[in-house]
């Protein structure tokens, strides 16, 4: 069994931050989307693992996630020169794949299920495909899906506009080597991509068994701002322990669960967890509410925030307001610590949103 995670694609749901770089690299609970993926496909016993990379965010992926041995994995990584479809990934990746099963992953995917047990059901089924699926409010958003009372799969489609059920199709797939035969008969789709979907709905044509399970646990798409922050909401919730590292005076006030890195200094400031703090970072004047996810190298002076993600070497001085539900990018600098600003100037990147509320 191998694996193949993707993670290419243009992102550009999560821009302002994707014009930089790449967004499976977008920190939850200050670890890259990606590497819960890699750590989840090594926990099912995989370690064969291929990574789908992009020309113009490949680079960062490679630097940061390196050869796999943290990870206790060999990573292989394969460039996919035009984000040309699901199931154009999977096919220039066949070099790597050859006759082998299995699972496809997609990058920006974060499921609280272990992948284990569903691999049972697929190899003792012998299954071409296992997909997995999660009931959904906006089912259009997604690919759909229309299963039997057994769990067999009728049909799916990509995006709909007319949901045949609320059955969504989670990014992790379980596939045999048949799945290469089915993409060699698809044609690109409407919007000029090979979907991995039509690659099942044509196995499925071609009689061979393809069946589905619904997952209990969480599912999260990290597409959007404010499904990363839920994915740090949750993951936050479920892993963070206090663990206190660097320096913290004594006017400064622990409350609940929080992890700080080796290196920070922090003064006269309330910390109310669960929040994951990292390396040197300096923190002085702050509250620091629940739900927050403060990056490595940041400088919180003055301020109130919770509920907000703030990437590598931003900084944050004398915001007078609270700040909330917010994601600040890599290097951003918000404000100037003058006790009373009379005005605000600002320098915003393209896309980027201020909202007074
Ligand atoms: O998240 C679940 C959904 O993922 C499914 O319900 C849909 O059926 C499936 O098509 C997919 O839809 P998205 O619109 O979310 O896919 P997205 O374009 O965001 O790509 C998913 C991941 O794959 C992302 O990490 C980028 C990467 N990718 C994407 C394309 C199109 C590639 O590596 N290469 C590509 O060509």
């Amino acid at each position: 069994m191998k694996a193949l995670i993707l993670s290419g694609g243009k992102g550009t749901r999560l821009r302002p931050l994707t014009y930089t770089g790449a967004k499976q690299l977008v920190p939850v609970a200050n670890k890259p989307i990606l590497w819960y993926g890699i750590e989840g496909i090594v926990a099912a016993g995989i370690t064969e693992i291929g990574i789908v990379i992009s020309p113009e965010t490949g680079g960062e992926v490679r630097d940061r996630t390196g050869s796999g041995d943290r990870f206790g994995a060999k990573i292989t990584y394969i460039r996919q020169d035009a984000p040309l479809g699901l199931a154009h990934a999977v096919k220039i990746s066949q070099d790597f794949l050859g006759d082998s099963p299995f699972i496809l992953f997609l990058g920006d995917n974060l499921i609280e299920n272990e992948l284990g047990s569903f691999l049972d059901r697929f190899e003792k089924k012998q299954l071409d495909a296992l997909i997995l699926l999660r009931p959904v409010e906006n089912p259009s958003a997604f690919g759909v899906a229309k299963v039997d009372d057994a769990g067999r799969v009728l049909g799916l489609v990509e995006k709909p506009k007319d949901p045949p059920s609320n059955l969504a199709l989670v990014g992790i797939y379980y596939f045999s080597a048949k799945i290469h035969e089915a993409i060699a008969k698809i044609e690109p789709s409407a919007r000029g991509e090979l979907e991995i979907t039509d690659a099942i709905q044509k196995l499925i044509d071609l009689g061979q068994p393809v069946e589905s399970e619904q997952i209990e646990g969480w599912w999260l798409d990290t597409g959007k701002k404010d499904d990363l922050l839920s994915a740090n909401q949750i993951v936050l919730d479920a892993q963070v322990a206090t663990d206190l590292n660097g320096e913290l005076d004594e006017a400064t006030k622990i409350d609940g669960r929080v992890r700080i890195g080796a290196g920070t200094t922090v003064k006269n400031s309330l910390i109310r967890g669960p929040v994951a703090i990292g390396e040197n970072c300096r923190i002085e004047n702050c509250f620091i509410g629940p739900y927050s996810s403060i990056a490595d190298g940041v400088t919180l002076l003055d301020t109130d925030i919770e509920h907000s993600v703030i990437l590598r070497d931003a900084s944050i001085a004398g915001i007078q307001q609270r700040i909330v539900d917010s994601l600040i990018g890599q290097r951003a600098k918000l404000g100037e610590a003058l006790p009373r600003p009379k005005a605000l100037r600002f320098m915003v990147g393209d896309d980027c949103q201020i909202e007074l509320v």
